[in-house]
């Protein structure tokens, strides 16, 4: 689990039993013949079901699809709850700097189980904990209060923070965001921390460190952290492109730029956070697929072909492909620097993506 640098981590990892939290079903990573992920039930197998509850790189998958829970059997959808695994969760509260009396905001309580790790941090009192499912909001609040902890649990849309029990000196999300919302920054105290998980459309989870001053946030991607998504920050993904099309060349292989793995994507998805893709077809004819938030605008790139003068098919008013390859030879000069050289600045006139120093931005 690695050294713990917040000395309050050490005894309240110790304090607070995961199995407590954790229900006596979940999905598991294992899926079937079918890709339906398998159910872990602890009165059939309590050894499996505890060996996966302290794997410390296991999520326990509690919901699919908005409503599904494990006692269905077997599932394929989407996850939409889950406890986070112990690496992140130990990670992301490293990186929170908690100190005993800081009053924190939480945003996903799920099962409870980090908020009654936070409990022991800062107290229960000084602990908002928001959770927008109901069922999941009363369940984790149960177990809360089971557990002997008594924070502030709120069911709602953490987005909007929570007011009446604001100003907080630390936010953490256990959901991920594609935007910062305002309500974090006005509810915060000068010096506040703010942690979250970071999707754009082009790549998920990244881990984005801000702190709040004189109403705006600012600071650095840390590190990795894959969560589902806030409910409503999900993509629509709609590809509704006009039946004009132009063809052009391409002036780079994509293999240059694509399918070399999640820290260049992630690095990418900074400049262009608005902008999917996806690979379709296989061999020869395989393809790459970008979108913007609209749809109207798409980009088919061939690899077969690339170097061809019509390896790409744009529809819409942006050329996307023409959009990532300046991305890509923008971030080549400057000396390809790693994503956590990269930073967000918040402020009223709203986003600016910078490199090493806040005034040096890339993208506004
Ligand atoms: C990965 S789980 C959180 C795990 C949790 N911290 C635990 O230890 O059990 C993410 C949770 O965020 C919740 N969520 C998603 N969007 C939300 C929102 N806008 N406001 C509050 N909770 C949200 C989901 O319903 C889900 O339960």
């Amino acid at each position: 689990m690695g050294a713990f640098r917040s000395p309050w981590l050490r005894p309240a990892f110790e304090a607070v039993d995961r199995e407590v939290f954790a229900p006596e079903m979940f999905w598991g990573y294992d899926t079937d013949d079918d890709g339906r992920h398998l159910v872990l039930n602890k009165a059939a197998d309590e050894d499996g079901w505890r060996r996966t509850v302290w794997n410390a790189h296991r999520s326990l998958i509690m919901q699919m699809n908005d409503a599904v829970g494990p006692e269905q059997g077997p599932f394929k959808g989407d996850f939409s709850s889950s406890i986070s695994a112990l690496d992140i969760v130990f990670e992301k509260l490293n990186q929170l700097e908690v100190e005993a009396g800081h009053k924190v905001l939480h945003i996903g309580t799920a099962s409870g189980y980090d908020s009654a790790l936070l409990c022991e941090g800062v107290g229960s009192a000084n602990l908002t904990t928001i959770e927008f499912d109901p069922v999941l909001a009363a369940w984790g609040a149960k177990n809360l209060e089971g557990a002997g902890y008594s924070p502030t649990a709120i069911c709602g849309d953490g987005l909007d923070g929570w007011a009446p029990t604001a100003p907080y000196d630390r936010v953490i999300a256990t959901a991920a965001v594609r935007s910062i919302p305002r309500q974090w920054i006005e509810q915060s105290k000068e010096g506040a921390i703010i942690l979250a998980p970071f999707n754009t459309l082009y790549a998920r989870g990244g881990l984005l460190k801000l702190q709040v001053r004189e109403g705006t946030a600012s600071g650095r991607f840390v590190g990795g952290a894959c969560y589902m998504w806030m409910r409503s920050h999900r993509p629509e993904h709609r590809i509704n492109p006009g039946d004009e099309s132009r063809k052009e060349a391409s002036p780079i292989d994509p293999d240059e730029i694509l399918g070399r793995g999640w820290v260049l994507d992630f690095t990418m998805g900074l400049y262009l956070p608005d902008v999917s893709f996806a690979h379709r077809g296989e061999g020869e004819s395989r393809q790459v697929q970008l979108w913007d938030r609209s749809g109207t605008s798409v980009a088919i790139v061939n690899y077969g072909d690339w170097w061809g003068d019509n390896s790409v098919t744009l529809y819409g008013s942006r050329n996307l492909w023409g959009e990532l390859v300046h991305a890509y030879s923008a971030w080549r000069n400057v000396g390809q620097p790693h994503y956590t050289r990269y930073g967000l600045t918040v402020d009223s006139a709203g986003e600016h993506l910078w490199l090493d120093e806040p005034s040096n931005v890339i993208r506004s």
